[in-house]
């Protein structure tokens, strides 16, 4: 793995990182596809259409369904997909802490009950790591816990602990994986997950010493969870100093694209959320001049794209109108056209940020931009 950084801009930083799988230009949107699909009827094939740089699944997915093994078996994730770009997979903590009933959490990780038939399961960071190795991702996740976002300083502060103790143990599995003759991506990269909740002593104390372990990138977890846009990049402006700025830092499941051109000014550069997804099955399409909802009456006639100008497949070939009446009529195209669309859109806008970057004009680009998106067409 090479991570340079090409030029910055301000705090915002523009990128490069190397891998097996090909080169991250970077500030990069990651494109969730859960279980290895991004919702919506999406092939691998529309994302080298619409500008995908890395894909990003989940471990706790692809653990309770098919099975890593299987995928393993089968080659890895990137043949299973047939996607031969970066991928990133989560590692697992967060989904299991998000989706699943009857946790206990303990020293050695996490007893839990499956979302899909509520079997018993156990996960620690061993086994997070034995089955992202088993996918072969390009980028692994160390498992982590996400305290609840109304948990006491007390209960942070055990939690942080814990998961850093669990990182160790990450590593030194990711580096015995990688160095078995047989595993599928012998070089493996793992990330560090910084936690703390709002509490920016405990932020900083955690990023101090996760900056020593010497780990491929970094990301700040815990965030976007319940905590106001504020209070978010303001865990950004103390936490991402204490961090190295010769790797990368990735911001995990964020945001609108009004977060991303806020962490990007922060030094972020790795992202990924489900809103352009989510928000495309529901009819929510992102323009420069603010979202529009195509189940709005007044789109009923309206022979524009969704917006003028964009080169994603919907806006290309279908009307507003066309695409309402998809949407309406629970066809699975509608719901399709506009998650493209979205995905084009935020794919599109990390082009521009790092274009704004290297052309050293970051803050006039992002006043422009947040300006326009403001003013709702709706
Ligand atoms: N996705 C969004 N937030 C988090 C987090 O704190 N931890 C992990 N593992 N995944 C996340
Ligand atoms: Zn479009």
């Amino acid at each position: 793995m090479e991570y340079k950084v090409i030029t910055k801009d301000g705090r915002a930083k523009r990128a490069e990182m190397k891998t097996v799988h090909g080169t991250i230009q970077t500030p990069v949107f990651m494109n969730v596809g859960t279980v290895g699909a991004i919702k919506g009827a999406v092939s691998t094939d529309d994302l080298r259409q619409i500008g995908t740089q890395v894909e990003l699944s989940n471990t706790y997915h692809l653990h309770v369904r098919t099975g890593d093994k299987l995928i393993r078996e089968f080659g890895g994730l990137h043949r299973f997909m047939n996607w031969d770009r970066p991928i990133l997979t989560d590692s697992g903590g967060f989904q299991v802490f998000s989706l699943t009933s009857l946790r206990k959490i303990k020293e050695e990780g996490v007893y839990f009950n499956s979302h899909i038939d509520g079997r018993k399961i156990f996960m620690g960071p061993e086994e997070s790591m034995q089955i992202q190795s088993n996918l072969g991702s390009t980028i692994a996740m160390a498992f982590d816990e996400c305290p609840p976002s109304h948990a006491d300083e007390q209960y942070i502060r055990n939690s942080v602990e814990r998961t850093t103790r669990w990182l160790a143990r990450c590593k030194e599995e990711m580096d015995r994986l990688n160095a078995l003759p047989d595993t599928i991506n012998r070089e493996q990269l793992l990330f560090g997950i910084n936690q703390g909740g709002v509490v920016d002593s405990i932020r900083t104390w955690h990023a101090d010493v996760i900056r020593e372990m010497d780990l491929d990138g970094y990301a700040v977890g815990g965030l976007a969870v319940g905590e106001s846009h504020e209070e978010m990049y303001h865990v950004l402006d103390v936490t991402v100093p204490h961090l190295p700025e010769e790797k990368p830092v990735y911001l995990m499941g964020v945001g609108t694209p009004a977060n991303i051109l806020e962490a990007v000014d922060r030094g972020v550069d790795f992202f990924d959320c489900v809103y352009p997804s989510r928000n495309g099955r529901h009819g929510h399409v992102y323009t420069n001049h603010g979202k529009l909802n195509l189940f709005n009456r007044k789109y009923e006639l309206d022979a524009r794209p969704i917006e003028e100008g964009c080169g994603c497949p919907a806006c290309r070939s279908y009307s507003r109108a066309y695409i309402r009446h998809l949407l309406k009529a629970k066809e699975m195209l509608g719901m399709r056209l506009c998650t493209l669309h979205n995905l084009y859109f935020y794919n599109t806008m990390m082009e521009e940020i790092r274009d704004a970057i290297e052309e050293h004009r970051y803050a006039d680009y992002k006043m422009r931009k947040l300006a326009g998106m403001e003013g709702s067409q709706e």
